[in-house]
């Protein structure tokens, strides 16, 4: 029996050690659900609300990688790590029902992919690569939106929000060239959450779209852009605070990190 005890001891003992600790919500605070939060500005979303004293729900689509969220976990205990492939229906799913009854104050639809520039040109079109940018880019938040939206209907603040570009703009793109996929990805968004917006409010839900500016991460790098720009940090905290000013009175047209109408 003691060798058994032991033994016990020692697979209890390694599970702690292989597990990331379970979330500590606390329920009189605000909850927050982030998509593509392992890095740019879906982690510093995470690092934003967490330092505010939000529960977070961090997902990713590789938890196992995500080093700089387990590090905001050990400090921050109220911060979730879950796994979300915003193209994985099952994944949505189980997500929706391991947080059922758990409510939701803000849904961020933050993960977008840029996609593979050589293929949104003249002379390089290739269908799989525009599906690939639409699915992640706007039937996504569509799906993730549709998922959590009784999560977020049974919160206080009821709040929708996707990441927008100035890029999906026909009144300041509509003659750029390139970018395809991209450009129509986040114009269909904005018409997606539009829809999404007056088809939730009878559930008292707001859904608003916010640009969060030109910013430090991976996907400004891979666009080719080398002006100036927001620091991640900056753009989510501009962002959080456009989203705590949102009102069910707003005219919902999609605005910028700067509070500005931005031109659609
Ligand atoms: N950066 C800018 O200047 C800028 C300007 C305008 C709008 N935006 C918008 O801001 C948002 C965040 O962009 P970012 O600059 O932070 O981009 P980023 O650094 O490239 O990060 C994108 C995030 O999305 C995740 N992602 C990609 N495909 C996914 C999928 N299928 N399921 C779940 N997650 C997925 C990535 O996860 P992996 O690590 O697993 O790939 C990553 O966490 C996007 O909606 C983007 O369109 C950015």
């Amino acid at each position: 029996m003691p060798r058994l005890s032991l033994h016990f001891s020692l697979v209890l003992l390694l599970l702690a050690v292989a597990l990331p600790a379970a979330a500590e919500f606390d329920p009189d605070r605000p909850t927050v659900l982030i998509t593509g939060s392992n890095r740019g500005i879906g982690l510093a979303f995470a690092q934003y609300y967490a330092a505010e004293g939000w529960n977070v729900i961090a997902t990713a689509r590789r938890p196992e990688r995500a080093d700089e969220l387990k590090a905001l976990q050990r400090q921050f205990p109220q911060v979730a790590i879950e796994q979300l492939d915003v193209t994985n229906l099952e994944q949505i799913d189980a997500l929706a029902e391991a947080y059922r009854g758990q409510p939701i104050d803000v849904l961020i639809n933050n993960a977008a992919v840029l996609g593979d520039l050589p293929t949104q040109k003249v002379g390089g079109l290739d269908r799989d690569a525009f599906q690939q940018v639409m699915l992640v880019n706007v039937f996504g938040p569509l799906k993730v939106s549709e998922a959590f939206a009784e999560h977020v209907a049974m919160s206080e603040q009821k709040k929708i929000v996707a990441l927008t570009s100035g890029l999906g703009s026909l009144k300041l793109m509509g003659q750029m060239s390139g970018f395809y996929y991209y450009r129509m990805s986040k114009a269909a968004l904005n018409m997606g959450m539009l829809g999404l917006r007056k088809d939730l409010k009878d559930r008292g839900i707001i859904v608003g779209l916010v640009a969060p500016g030109m910013v430090d991460t991976q996907l400004l790098a891979d666009s080719g852009y080398r002006g100036k720009s927001l620091t991640p940090a900056d753009s989510a905290a501009g962002v959080a605070q456009n989203i705590a000013a949102l009102t069910a009175e707003d005219p919902g047209k999609p605005i910028n990190v700067d509070g500005k109408v931005l031109p659609w």
